[in-house]
């Protein structure tokens, strides 16, 4: 699947990620197993979130293109929440989240961070994010603003430094689906933020 990469900075600035493919696949399919072998290599090797991101993209590009089944374990949006999450690899002690997001078109998010590197592939649909980056005031330290915004379409992945926040609107009339990597998360670094009031808190 075509698409552009992206990187959203700690700063909420969105820019272009240019792939670096150090190694390249052998094995044809290339399946999750063997994904996920890579990821935990190039995890090791690099420290750096951006390197990390830069060498998975067109990994998780290729996994996408050879395992067609994986798009499909996805279950539609609770209609109470807006969204639905599905694991596609769970072991307990593995910190890394490996999942399918389902939005219902025409819900927002909330405005947070992660707390980890992140990586969205969206396989369907269109969503528009935009990006806030920290204010802060003397009186609040939590403070935000509207950095930029971008709407990204299907083949597009948006990779995530720790501290980028953005939220999330899904576009179009049919729910959006899409790939999710996360790095081991720091809760108490995790935020839901109130541009309103000026204040984040843990979640
Ligand atoms: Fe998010």
């Amino acid at each position: 699947m075509d698409g552009r990469n992206w990187l959203v900075t700690d700063q909420g600035v969105c820019q272009e990620l240019n792939a670096v493919e150090d190694e390249k696949i052998l094995t044809a399919p290339y399946r999750l197993y063997q994904f996920l072998a890579d990821l935990d290599r190039i995890l090791d090797r690099f420290d750096d979130n951006a390197e990390r991101l830069k060498r998975l993209c067109p990994r998780v590009r290729r996994l996408m293109d050879d395992s067609p089944w994986l798009q499909l374990q996805y279950t539609f949006p609770d209609p109470q929440k807006g969204w639905s999450v599905s694991m596609l690899y769970d072991e307990p002690g593995y910190p890394i989240t490996v999942q399918m997001v389902a939005w219902e078109a025409g819900r927002v998010s909330t405005i947070h961070n992660h707390a980890a590197w992140g990586l969205v592939m969206l396989l369907d649909g269109e969503e528009k994010n935009t990006f806030w980056q920290r204010s802060p005031e003397s009186e609040f330290p939590d403070r935000i603003e509207k950095a930029s915004e971008q709407i990204f379409s299907s083949g597009d992945i948006i990779c995530f430094l720790p501290d980028a926040i953005h939220s999330v609107e899904a576009m179009g009339d049919s729910p959006t689906i899409s790939f999710n990597l996360y790095g081991i998360t720091t809760y108490d670094r995790r935020f839901v933020f109130d541009p309103q009031a000026r204040t984040a808190k843990t979640f």
